[in-house]
């Protein structure tokens, strides 16, 4: 009797263990943050302009800005920086990082970078002529600016899905293959080349589905263009291939990565994403030509090519960094989370989108403020309401990021009015999360009273970054 009772607990037991999300690390070192009184909340607000970019740090309790340089790095990640060989040339460091990208990606050669847009100036400069476009499936906004800067178009093929907010679609990353074919007809030898982001940070951090990438390699191949990953988020990306992709179900996620690398010639990492570092970035390609072709430009613009403009320590880093990026346990851990923040949301009743992202929440601000219009930029007055109520920092998606026309002046519409919650890497525990919920319940009882927002002062361009408002 004793047996079964103790069976019973067990199997209990059991069952809640499988339905907790354990984190597969435990906490070495502590940083130590603080929530100022909401008195003060409001002095440093108004003293932001209501721009969330000019806060301090020190006045911010939790942090979702961006999940971008913002992870924990791990004890090994800070036992090999020790080692960083910092020679200008032939550094062992370097030669780490080729031996760990070659690993885990499948590409011989590496051009580092000092961040992922260090890596798109040197790429476009060279693949990027005046009149040329990039299709791909939505590019992110660093990535439209460096195309553009060197005459080119990004031109978006995004699945219709990704912008239907009720859509629960698994792979809203996905590219549209008619779309990406009508380009590729109509533009010819104009397409510089294409661009796969996984997972996809301008539709809410999306993944694109191994079948879609297969189908445009194959569709690219028919047209002799060459495919290359924005990889920021490739990890993350392959645990959705897993977890969503019947046939993947019982692979492992390195088997999965390298399928899908193996599909394009190259790419372009944000290393302080996947690669869970401070700063960083690199080019990975599989073609001795091409490498050719962009050292030279890698050399002008970001240091010889055996460091790239980052340390031979920060080489270390991302080479061990992309090694437990895709553990599973952290990356199951990882999504379980942001599916933690969201299912929370959803259930308070804040409109977030569906199926959650790999690295963010998005909240849907033309549903959760729908009596603030487009103009008064619902997005930027749930941020400023987030951290006034609990000293949360997110960021807009929205109008005020979009930016004005550069013909007409007039301000663009965005598709989405969102908010973004991204959670920074093996750093917030579940009750930090949990207090990001109570702050949104505080926020969902008194919402109809937020008010709308316009500036008080307008950057001419990017102007998310250092524009100041007013209440309206
Ligand atoms: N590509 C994607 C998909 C990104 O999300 C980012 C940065 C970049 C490229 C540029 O990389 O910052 O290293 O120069 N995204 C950050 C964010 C800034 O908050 O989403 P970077």
């Amino acid at each position: 009797m004793r047996l079964v009772i103790s069976c019973f607990f067990l199997a209990k037991d059991c069952a809640i263990l499988v339905h907790m999300h354990l984190p597969p690390y435990k906490t070495k070192m502590v940083e130590p943050i603080r929530l100022i009184p909401r008195a003060e909340r409001i002095k440093e607000l108004k003293h932001a302009g209501y721009n969330l970019f000019f806060l301090n740090s020190e006045d911010v309790y939790i942090d979702l800005l961006t999940d971008s340089g913002t992870g924990a790095m791990s004890e090994n990640q800070w036992a090999v920086m020790m080692q960083g060989d910092e020679s200008y040339a032939g550094s062992s460091s370097f030669r780490n990082l080729q031996s760990a990208v070659k690993n885990i990606l499948g590409f011989p050669y590496v051009i580092p970078a000092h961040q992922g847009r260090g890596a798109e100036q040197v790429f476009n400069k060279i693949f990027v002529k005046e009149g040329m476009v990039v299709p791909g499936n939505a590019h992110f906004d660093t990535t439209r600016a460096h195309i553009e800067n060197c005459g080119g178009a990004p031109l978006d093929c995004t699945a219709k899905e990704a912008y239907i907010t009720e859509s629960n679609h698994p792979f809203k990353g996905n590219v549209d293959l008619i779309k990406l074919e009508r380009a590729l007809k109509k533009y010819k030898q104009k397409v510089a080349y294409v661009l796969i982001t996984i997972t996809c940070n301008q539709v809410g951090g999306q993944p694109v589905s191994m079948a879609n990438i297969k189908a445009v390699s194959k569709l690219l191949k028919k047209y002799k263009t060459k495919l290359f990953f924005d990889a920021a988020r490739f990890a993350e990306n392959a645990y959705f291939i897993k977890a969503r992709e019947k046939k993947y179900k019982n692979q492992n996620i390195r088997k999965i990565v390298r399928e899908m690398m193996s599909y394009a010639d190259g790419a372009l990492m944000s290393a302080k994403k996947d690669a869970i570092v401070n700063m960083g970035g690199f080019i990975a390609l599989r073609e001795k030509e091409i490498y050719r072709s962009l050292s030279p430009a890698a050399i002008l613009m970001e240091g010889f090519l055996h460091y790239g403009g980052i340390s031979g320590r920060d080489m270390e880093a991302i080479a061990e960094g992309l090694k437990e990026g895709i553990e599973e346990s952290y990356l199951k851990y990882r999504v379980e989370q942001i599916g933690y923040l969201g299912d929370g949301l959803d259930k308070i009743g804040v409109p977030v989108l569906k199926p959650y992202g790999g690295h963010a929440i998005y909240v849907d601000n033309r549903k959760m403020l729908s009596h603030i219009p487009r103009e008064r930029f619902p997005g930027q007055a749930l941020a400023v309401e987030a951290y006034l109520e609990g000293g949360v920092r997110a960021v807009e998606i929205g109008s005020v990021m979009e930016g004005r026309d550069s013909k007409t002046h007039e301000n663009k519409k965005a598709r989405m009015e969102l908010l973004r919650l991204a959670v920074p890497r093996r750093v917030y525990s579940q009750e930090h999360m949990d207090y990001v919920l109570k702050t949104f319940e505080k926020i969902m009882k008194t919402k109809n009273r937020i008010r709308g927002l316009k500036f008080s002062y307008e950057a001419p361009i990017l102007r998310h970054f250092s524009s100041r408002f007013k209440f309206v």
